[in-house]
């Protein structure tokens, strides 16, 4: 594999290779298993791949967070080694490359806008709209991997790709867990070993909560979901709310739930310091 931090050096690596599709799996680096799938599907799909490491600071709405995020750039580098190839590119931008000049663009994602990431974290996914859309300009990809875990992140980036035009290919992959169940995610190693121990807590659930959706209504299971995580000490839920996976509305009985829909739990929980998502599919059977 290649690394560069440069969009001019990327552009002729690109250029070289001439190669297509062109894949892109975006990252904040911190990488695991989860980010590790991404790639390895991006690889078995295209035969050049970008995987870019670059915490954009546009979609942190707390600046906190942002100081607290891991760098762990030669770990990434090794892990990233075992599975890219001679032609496949890491690229690692500093802000000067993203955003060469401060990005003051404002995007508008209806219902996407309003409801749970978007109500807790202002901003933030204008920000990884930005970052998104700036990529997808510097690097041209055929097909761009997220993963599940950012439910409402890969709605709102197949909303942008509708609204800019864009042709690159948007897949959403499933959600990797470690073995307890806690979904992969790059704060995880931020966890208290105690906290960490408990946050199998969010999966059990919500598994449970997807099994309720026939026999009991919506509030009750919410109740449910909400009562059994806010039980454990330093354990906070911030919503969980049902909704189907393109306008992310949320339903409040299973009346509202379309056939031909798909439905999903999502959750944010504040786990000591650190904030937690996570969703699981309902289905109604
Ligand atoms: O999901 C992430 O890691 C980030 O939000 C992304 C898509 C790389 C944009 O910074």
């Amino acid at each position: 594999m290649k690394v560069t931090c440069t969009v001019k050096e990327l552009h002729k690596l690109i250029k070289k290779m001439h190669l297509t599709p062109v894949g892109l799996v975006p990252t904040m680096g911190a990488l695991h298993e989860g980010h590790l799938s991404l790639v390895k599907s991006a690889v078995a799909q295209c035969p050049v791949v970008v995987v870019s490491i670059y915490v954009n600071p546009t979609q942190f709405n707390d600046k906190n967070d942002l100081k607290n995020y891991p760098g762990t750039l030669d770990n990434d580098l090794a892990l990233l080694e075992k599975v890219l190839r001679e032609t496949d590119i890491v690229f690692t931008p500093g802000n000067k490359e993203i955003y060469p000049e401060e990005d003051k663009r404002e995007f508008r994602f209806g219902n996407l806008d309003n409801v749970m990431e978007a109500m807790h974290r202002p901003g933030h996914f204008n920000g990884v709209a930005q970052v998104v859309n700036r990529l997808f300009e510097i690097v041209r990809p055929d097909i761009a991997i997220f993963g599940m875990k950012d439910f409402q992140q890969l709605a709102v980036i197949k909303e942008l790709v509708r609204q800019t035009g864009n042709k690159v290919k948007i897949i959403g992959n499933p959600i990797i867990r470690e073995n307890d169940g806690l979904a992969m995610s790059s704060r995880n190693m931020l966890l208290e070993p105690g906290i960490r121990k408990d946050a199998s807590i969010i999966y059990k659930t919500i598994s449970s909560a997807s099994s309720m959706i026939t026999g009991h209504d919506i509030p009750e299971i919410k109740s449910f979901v909400e009562n059994s995580i806010n039980n454990i000490p330093e354990f906070k839920v911030e919503y969980f709310d049902i909704v189907d996976d393109t306008e992310l509305i949320p339903v409040s009985k299973q009346g509202e739930m379309k056939k031909g829909k798909r439905y999903f739990g999502c959750i944010a929980v504040r786990a000591g310091k650190i904030r937690l998502i996570d969703n699981i599919e309902i289905g109604l059977v």
